[in-house]
């Protein structure tokens, strides 16, 4: 099919509610994408974060073909090695709980916010404190959870029990707990929201929070974890332990999936019965999961996460320092954003022209996702077309 043909297809038969470039995307390998015309770009933002480890990975190609011949789905009824090795490699990465699988970020969060409930019901501890410029996801909790207007607008009533702290603000925090407060919820690193980092102490601080008052600390790590910062989980940057974390994104390697991971006694408060997730765990999922881990740690891609960091660091300061365009680098391992005095929808654009594959979020932050594979000339080429392009914006 043309481009055009593939276009037309969307417009009658799909539903219109995402912005996308007209450009249809039909092969993908390590940083690179192919179009229907066969022209090739350079992806900086493979997969919104979940092809942390490239396009098509070669191992977790492998494990999902010889799962999918073997056995796709079967319901969480039953036991599947799988499953339990998937847990067993996620809770050995991180603070050593246990798992609940499902399919996607939002439904990782909509788990943590219905265990923060069941954890608190005892004591009628039902409300949840996140943070301004947050970002948990779409269904109608984890999109209460998030504290932006702009995308509650339409949507009321929205779920009670959620209040909202200034991201950083560890006084509005502690004003906000009252006996009815189950859980604090953040990104450790908000990514949606700019790349914003916390500042020194301010998670330490939510830790001693939790603890004084009696809440769960809920780390939401989609986008963050993984490896994508170079720990396994931003979390182990701050030496703050979460008590439930969620995952998606990257955790399957492009493969669709989501997890909850908190302490074995926690986890009781998800009874038999409470929640569920029919594909949640399947088979296909965990095989890519357990891919996803090994290869990051066979090829020693947390270092290479760090490596990377540290090369757009120094190309995007440089930036900085000659060009009155950018306001602000943030950097954490491959968790990339470049901050604007202006609106950056041109500089995608701009970048797009050139094959180059990047993101804007909140308006003026340049945001990229680089795989842990990219390799050191793909960073300078994509360095290299950034700069020119914003180089290259009109004063003003
Ligand atoms: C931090 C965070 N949480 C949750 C989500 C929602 O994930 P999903 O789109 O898989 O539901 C996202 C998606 O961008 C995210 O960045």
């Amino acid at each position: 099919m043309t481009t055009d043909e593939t276009i037309a297809l969307f417009r009658q038969y799909v539903v219109p509610n995402y912005g996308r470039f007209p450009v249809v995307l039909v092969r993908g390998e390590g940083s690179h994408v192919w179009d229907s015309d066969g022209a090739r770009y350079l992806d900086l933002f493979p997969g919104w974060g979940c092809n942390l480890l490239g396009h098509c990975p070669a191992p977790v190609v492998e494990a999902v073909q010889k799962q999918v011949a073997e056995l796709i789905h079967v319901p969480n009824t039953w036991y599947t090695e799988a499953q339990g090795l998937w847990a067993k490699a996620l809770s050995e990465r991180s603070f050593g709980g246990q798992a609940f699988f499902c399919n996607s970020g939002t439904e990782a969060n909509e788990a943590a916010i219905k265990l923060a409930r069941l954890h608190g019901s005892p004591k009628h501890r039902y409300k949840i404190i996140t943070f301004s410029g947050g970002f948990h996801g779409r269904t109608l909790g984890a999109t209460t959870a998030t504290a932006q207007p702009k995308y509650h607008e339409g949507l009321g009533p929205l779920m009670a029990g959620f209040v909202y702290a200034p991201f950083g603000d560890l006084a509005a925090v502690e004003r906000l707990v009252d006996d009815e407060t189950a859980a604090i919820l953040i990104e450790p690193i908000q990514g949606e929201g700019g790349v914003n980092l916390p500042p020194d102490g301010f998670l330490a601080g939510l830790r001693r929070i939790a603890d004084e008052r009696g809440l769960l600390l809920m780390f939401d790590e989609v986008q963050t974890g993984c490896g994508r910062t170079g720990e396994w989980f931003a979390y182990q940057h701050f030496g703050v332990v979460p008590d439930v974390m969620t995952l998606a994104k990257a955790v399957c390697g492009g493969v669709a999936g989501g997890a909850l991971l908190t302490t074995p006694e926690i986890a009781l408060s998800l009874r038999p019965g409470m929640h569920a997730a029919t594909f949640g765990g399947n088979p296909l999922a965990a095989r890519a999961g357990i891919a996803t881990l090994e290869m990051i740690d066979d090829q020693n891609l947390l270092a290479r996460g760090k490596a990377i960091g540290e090369l757009f660091k120094q190309r995007l300061t440089e930036l900085s320092r000659q060009c009155d365009a950018v306001r602000e680098v943030r950097v954490l391992g491959a968790m990339i954003g470049l901050e604007l005095m202006r609106d950056g929808a041109p500089v995608v654009k701009g970048c797009l022209e050139r094959r180059l594959l990047v993101n804007c979020t909140h308006n003026t932050v340049i945001r990229l996702l680089p795989a842990l594979t990219l390799t050191d000339a793909e960073a300078h080429e994509g360095c290299d077309i950034l700069a020119e392009v914003v180089k290259s914006l009109p004063a003003g």
